[in-house]
């Protein structure tokens, strides 16, 4: 057979990982063929290939990003996008895909399939908000870059007497917000899931300037207040059809300093959760997500996408993939309100 292999949407570190593993025992085990498309879903669209066999896999494991670069683009927005895909992968020869993405390139794969485009999905997310499987590759990363950024806020917050503010990402979901929050001890975990209190936050970080010890606060970009009107700032699509966030960390510091008379400092993670080396779990998950869909697509079972179930990879439908958002459980939140203020 000969596989095709895209990546697409937001970078995530475990990108490279899968890549590898897919090659590496496909081309071992069962004697296929690769060949990467280049920048998701636009590599077949307009047929940017490039070579992938063994020499092109060798030493990515640890790399961040994607050897097959990544984009937003959607061939179903495409004036006769579809029929270009399919006729570039008839002219390549390509026999099936895989496709390694979230929500969007994931919910392309599951309707090409249903035009009898074969495809296999692997989720990706630092988000990890894919309601399919119960961790994404690029999560634990995240989380681990964002705790270590607070610890080190801690030690700065405390000399300066200062309250720190640290906005990390989590458009629809804070799963990030609240593990990093809770392994880097924040003193409050505003997450989208939940509208927070204004009031309830400045007394949280006035009750911990009295202990003389001074308050980390970790927001998700998506969280708003209970109070006023959406902070959120450029929220709109932006020219290059992204959703822009960010600002809800600079706007909560601003209150903070306004309420308590303290100073305060918002600090924005941003993309440096995304980029850079994978943890040693999430290359793990990649490369068991990467063995595994190779398995499904020499057995010819497409229209799937591999998750993981407890310590199993499993195999669930496309449709399935996208069809709920994991958000995080009001009992989730409670069980850390014990450290906060
Ligand atoms: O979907 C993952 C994510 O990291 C979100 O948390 C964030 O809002 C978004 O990607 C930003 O992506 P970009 O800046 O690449 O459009």
């Amino acid at each position: 057979m000969r596989i095709g292999v895209l990546t697409g949407g937001g970078d995530c570190p475990g990108l490279n990982a899968v890549i590898r593993a897919v090659v590496r025992k496909g081309v071992a085990e069962y004697g296929h063929e690769f060949i990467g498309f280049r920048d998701g879903w636009r590599g077949p669209l307009e047929a940017k290939t490039m070579p992938l066999g063994i020499p092109e896999v060798r030493g990515i494991l640890p790399r961040g990003g994607t050897i097959l670069r990544s984009s937003r683009t959607n061939p179903f927005k495409v004036d006769g996008g579809v029929e270009k895909v399919r006729a570039n992968l008839s002219e390549l020869e390509v026999d099936a895909l895989i496709a390694i993405g979230g929500e969007d390139t994931l919910g392309v794969a599951k309707k090409l399939t249903d035009l009898d485009i074969p495809v296999v999905g692997v989720p990706k997310t630092i988000d990890n908000d894919l309601g399919a499987t119960d961790y994404t590759f690029g999560f634990d990363t995240a989380v681990n870059i964002a705790s270590e950024a607070i610890d080190r806020l801690h030690t700065t917050a405390e000399s300066h007497h200062r309250c720190v503010v640290v906005e990390v990402m989590g458009r629809h979901a804070g799963w990030i917000a609240l593990h990093s929050g809770l392994a880097g001890g924040a003193n409050a975990i505003l997450v989208p899931e939940r509208r927070f209190s204004v009031a309830e936050v400045v007394g949280f970080v006035e009750s911990r300037f009295r202990t003389d010890f001074s308050p980390i606060i970790v927001v998700a970009e998506g969280a708003q207040p209970i109070e006023g009107e959406m902070v959120t700032q450029n929220a709109e699509l932006d020219a290059f059809g992204h959703v822009r966030l960010g600002g809800v960390g600079q706007w909560l510091s601003d209150q903070i300093e306004k309420e308590t008379g303290k100073e305060s400092r918002a600090v924005v993670l941003g993309h440096v959760q995304r980029g850079g080396t994978p943890t040693a779990f999430d290359r793990v998950l990649a490369t068991r997500f990467g063995l595994h869909a190779i398995d499904a697509v020499h057995e010819g079972d497409f229209g799937k996408m591999v998750a993981l179930r407890g310590t199993d990879i499993v195999r669930v439908k496309l449709e399935e993939a996208t069809a709920e958002l994991k958000t995080v459980p009001q009992e989730r939140l409670d069980e850390a309100k014990i450290f906060f203020g």
